[in-house]
């Protein structure tokens, strides 16, 4: 969720309600390096049914958090095709793909990205404003960091926080507008075991009663085997793929 993006109230439905909410055929990405091509992803098949729930492993540099974000619309493969919640992300121009975001997709990244300049509820906020706003969006916001237990830290800048409390407003504001989907990169990456548990049990609740699809990065083999499948990743490619 970047400032750049448009306030838009647009709101792009779900298209095609018997499309798995992810699919990817034939993905590839390859950066221009020191102006030598570098390929970190190739040959990805993936699908995430509506509702369903993904553990993406593997070590690092194996591709995790680009494929994520391929997934997400935030980048563009350069071989391939990725539907997303029915859409063909390849037709969608920017702005498409930001009110597709907007709409349905949460997103914790890695690094959380908050907005530096914003206190931890305005971040938090961010996903509403953009949908339109409205009554009541600044109630939902606060009820979404008190879930989160900060519910006394609402008014801090992120620069005033832990790292493990950058991650739980990040991840209020992932999932604070009710996504469809929600993406999270490593989303108890940075918190102690009396944390994240909370923050995993709140996970599961968003995809059991609201239906929202996880996919999950993660370095915790207990959380992957929580998720129930486990797609792990070597070298760019997908190694395995199972349903436990
Ligand atoms: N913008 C870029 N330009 C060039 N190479 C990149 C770029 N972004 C990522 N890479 C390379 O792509 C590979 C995969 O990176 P990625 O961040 O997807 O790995 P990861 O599996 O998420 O690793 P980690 O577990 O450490 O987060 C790495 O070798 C990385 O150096
Ligand atoms: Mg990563």
């Amino acid at each position: 969720m970047s400032r750049q993006e448009p306030r838009t109230k647009v709101t792009p439905e779900v298209k095609n309600v018997n499309a798995p909410m992810l699919s990817l055929r034939g993905v590839g990405k390859t950066y221009q390096s020191g102006g030598q091509p570098l390929t970190v992803l190739r040959e990805i098949d993936l699908d995430v049914a509506a509702g369903a729930r993904c553990a993406i492993v593997g070590p690092s540099g194996s591709g995790k958090t680009t494929l994520l974000g391929l997934c997400a619309g935030l980048d563009r493969p350069s071989e391939g095709k990725i539907q997303l919640a029915g859409h063909d992300l390849s037709t969608m121009d920017e702005d498409g793909l930001a009110a597709l975001r907007n709409a349905q997709v949460g997103f914790v990244f890695q690094s959380f990205q908050l907005l530096p300049s914003l206190t931890a509820l305005e971040n938090v906020l961010v996903p509403l404003e953009l949908q339109g706003g409205g009554r009541g969006v600044r109630k939902e916001a606060e009820a979404r960091l008190a879930d989160v237990g900060l519910g006394e830290r609402m008014h801090h800048y992120p620069s005033q926080l832990s790292g493990g409390e950058q991650q739980r407003v990040a991840l209020a504001r992932a999932f604070v507008h009710r996504p469809k989907i929600l993406f999270a990169d490593e989303p108890t990456g940075n918190l102690d075991v009396e944390t994240s548990q909370p923050i995993e049990q709140m996970l599961f609740a968003l995809n059991e009663n609201f239906g929202t699809a996880l996919v999950l990065v993660t370095h915790d083999p207990e959380l992957a085997e929580r998720v129930g499948r486990v797609v792990r990743m070597r070298g760019g490619r997908i190694e395995s793929d199972t349903e436990l």
